[in-house]
């Protein structure tokens, strides 16, 4: 069945292939190469009708007159067309069997356990619904979403969702000064939190958080708490409210909203060049129809399977693997709260064996982790009722993908490398299990009606296994219809750097199959445990500390994290480097952003490279964060007494 060579580390051009197996194949919703080459020559042809034939599978109010108006960069998916997402997810399950299914099964981090079936699910989700209408949360209204991974954040959002509020999600682990820019870009009018959730046995105090950015965003007028951790709480009267208590004052009767297709479902925040994170609008039906499809084609879903997707939901991956992908197709759902390695290394292997998990999807981060941890933590399991595994956010290095392969799926379950976005909604470019031969470290073929390609920056096509950037030619329901309050700049972003053509920011190439190869981000954006940052943000926060004058950040490859953060930093005239300043600097960091922006290394320098024009040459400061020296052009380098400096303080 497949082809293992012994040189796992020296490959350049890899030869592994491994082929679906049979019996996986027979039983999977697309069963052969030849099956699915015939939907993706479908979609090239007449890309309209292939999705219109597609979104026939999603429950509408009223059908579509348009499926695609597209006037660059502008799309409207399915004009015309009424639609709810929430009832998509619930109502729609609850006349057949699915009913009394299990739709969220989930596990603490202490340990406790609660499971909704699909009516379970349906009713709360009304009933929150109905405390946001009572709290005067109208069609349109962003309302923030700020919470650990329990279930009461997918109700919300799939409560947001019924009544046509927009919902924002903000990681739990951004501080609460990322937390303003937050509410305040979107103008939120409501937040719902938690008093505090559970990781590696610590509590993360969200409300606390939340109480300190209240103080600067004028447009909320209430606060919703979930009671998670039972520490104690200060509620501000008039403002804070418990969920359990609001829950208590509602029935269970909260018709779903007849949406338009176009409504906006969610704002999304993510880094990009400059220092203001990007809200990202997705809209509803569209994004539903690609979430929906790539659930059912790329993870195979079954209504037997047990699925579970690791990411947290305040992450994309999040929104369309954890909540709508799989809700629309009426799975089961695994959801995990806290540390992959409380209270020890084993934890997820644990949950597998425990709750006889069937897909798992995670990031090449946390696998690099469990490779650290060693074999012996998965070994100690049973962990047969795996048939499928994925990975997403990060392109995976061919070692961990054979580890993955062959320690956690056995050499029995097929490997599922997805690529995409924030942006993109959905899956982009990934096999599908049951057709596509893998090869480790490529996500192999665009999904089927996904224009795909790789190119120069002008626009020309590049050759078989040429680098160049990675577009989409054309419009897909599930992408980003523009940046929240920057239609400007989502134009200049995303479809002018090649004029009507999606950028993505990563560099790839495709090899003699047209596989494809993602080769990391091309702009100044990192990508730290699958996160992805932006340097000018932590710039930012490092200059708004009063003894920093100028901050660069650049990634330095890690084995662990893909890669580190390390900042060059200079310093106003009064102050000196000391490590007393390097650890105060860091923890500014951690105050402004968070802790997944903290630099793993802060570099005090007099002075930092420069271009004539006066831009700061990061690719350098790379160079030397990587190998502590400099070997490119340094043509336009306005003083060379800097990167001699530099050098010399590496030593
Ligand atoms: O650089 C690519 C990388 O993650 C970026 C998107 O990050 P974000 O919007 O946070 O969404 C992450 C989850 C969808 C991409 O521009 N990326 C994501 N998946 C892969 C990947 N790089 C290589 N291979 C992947 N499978």
């Amino acid at each position: 069945m497949s082809t293992v060579t012994s040189n796992i580390e020296s490959v350049l051009q890899e030869e592994r292939h491994f082929p679906p197996p049979a019996e996986f194949a027979q039983r999977a919703h697309i069963k052969s190469m030849a099956e699915l080459e015939t939907l993706r020559a479908e979609a090239a042809a007449d890309p309209e009708s292939f999705w219109a034939r597609m979104a026939e599978e999603l429950h509408w109010f009223k059908r579509w007159d348009t499926v695609l108006k597209w006037d660059p960069p502008h799309a409207e998916w399915f004009g015309g067309g009424r639609i709810n997402i929430s009832y998509n997810c619930l109502d729609r399950h609850l006349a057949t069997w699915r009913r009394n299914k299990a739709a969220l099964i989930w596990e603490g981090e202490p340990g406790e356990t609660r499971t909704f079936t699909y009516q379970q699910l349906h009713t709360e989700v009304c009933k929150f619904a109905n405390v946001l209408k009572h709290a005067n949360v109208k069609r349109g209204d962003r309302v923030a979403l700020y919470m650990p991974l329990i279930p009461e954040l997918a109700i919300a959002m799939l409560a947001c969702a019924r009544i046509g509020a927009t919902h924002s999600v903000v990681f739990g682990g951004f501080s609460s000064s990322a937390l303003v820019d937050r509410i305040n870009d979107a103008s939120c009018k409501l937040v719902v939190t938690a008093d505090g959730g559970w990781r590696r046995g610590n509590e993360v105090k969200l409300k606390t958080a939340v109480d300190e950015a209240l103080k600067e965003c004028p447009s909320v007028n209430a606060c919703i708490v979930v009671r998670r951790t039972g520490s104690p709480q200060h509620m501000q009267e008039g403002r804070d409210f418990w969920w359990h208590e609001l829950m208590e004052t509602v029935d269970a009767n909260c018709p779903a909203e007849e949406l338009d297709s176009e409504h906006p479902l969610y704002i999304l925040y993510t880094s990009g060049t400059t220092g203001k994170p990007k809200g990202i609008l997705h809209t509803t039906a569209g994004y539903l129809l690609q979430a929906h499809l790539t659930t059912k084609w790329v993870f195979d879903i079954k209504d037997e399977d047990l699925y579970w997707c690791t990411a947290d939901i305040g992450w994309v991956t999040g929104h369309s693997y954890v909540v709508y992908g799989p809700l629309s197709n009426g799975a089961s759902v695994l959801m995990y709260e806290g540390a992959p390695n409380f209270p020890e290394p084993d934890r997820f292997w644990t949950m597998i064996e425990r709750h006889r998990v069937n897909i798992f999807y995670t990031a090449p981060t946390a696998i690099r982790a469990f490779i650290k941890w060693g074999d012996q933590w998965p070994s100690k399991h049973d962990l047969s009722s795996l048939r499928l595994l994925g990975t997403v956010g990060e392109p995976i290095n061919p070692e961990a993908w054979m580890w993955y392969r062959k320690v956690i799926g056995k050499e029995r379950c097929p490997i599922v490398d997805t690529w995409w976005q924030t942006e993109t909604g959905a899956i982009a470019i990934t096999p599908i299990p049951g057709a596509t031969t893998t090869t480790p470290g490529s996500a192999t073929l665009p999904f089927p009606g996904i224009d795909a390609d790789v190119m120069t920056r002008d626009g020309k096509p590049v050759g078989a296994n040429q680098g160049g950037y990675l577009v989409i030619k054309r419009p897909w329901p599930s992408m980003l219809r523009t940046i929240w309050g920057d239609d400007e700049r989502y134009k200049q972003q995303y479809w002018s750097q090649i004029e009507g053509i999606y950028f993505a920011g990563d560099g790839a190439r495709r090899d003699n199959d047209g596989y494809f190869w993602i080769m990391g981000r091309i702009d100044d954006v990192i990508n730290v445990s699958g996160h992805r940052l932006g340097t000018a943000e932590i710039e930012s926060a490092l200059v708004s500390h009063g003894a920093v004058a100028e901050a660069a950040v650049v990634a330095r490859p890690d084995d662990l994290k893909g890669s580190s953060i390390v900042a060059f930093v200079t310093l106003e005239g009064s102050h000196n480097p000391s490590d007393g300043l390097n650890q105060e600097l860091r923890a500014h960091v951690v105050k402004e952003i968070g802790a997944l922006a903290r630099p793993d290394d802060i570099r005090f320098t007099d002075a930092l490279p420069k271009t004539r024009s006066g831009k700061i040459m990061r690719r350098l400061l790379r160079e030397i964060a990587t190998s502590g020296t400099v070997a490119g052009d340094v043509t336009t380098l306005e003083d060379f007494s800097v990167l001699e400096k530099l050098r010399a303080e590496e030593e």
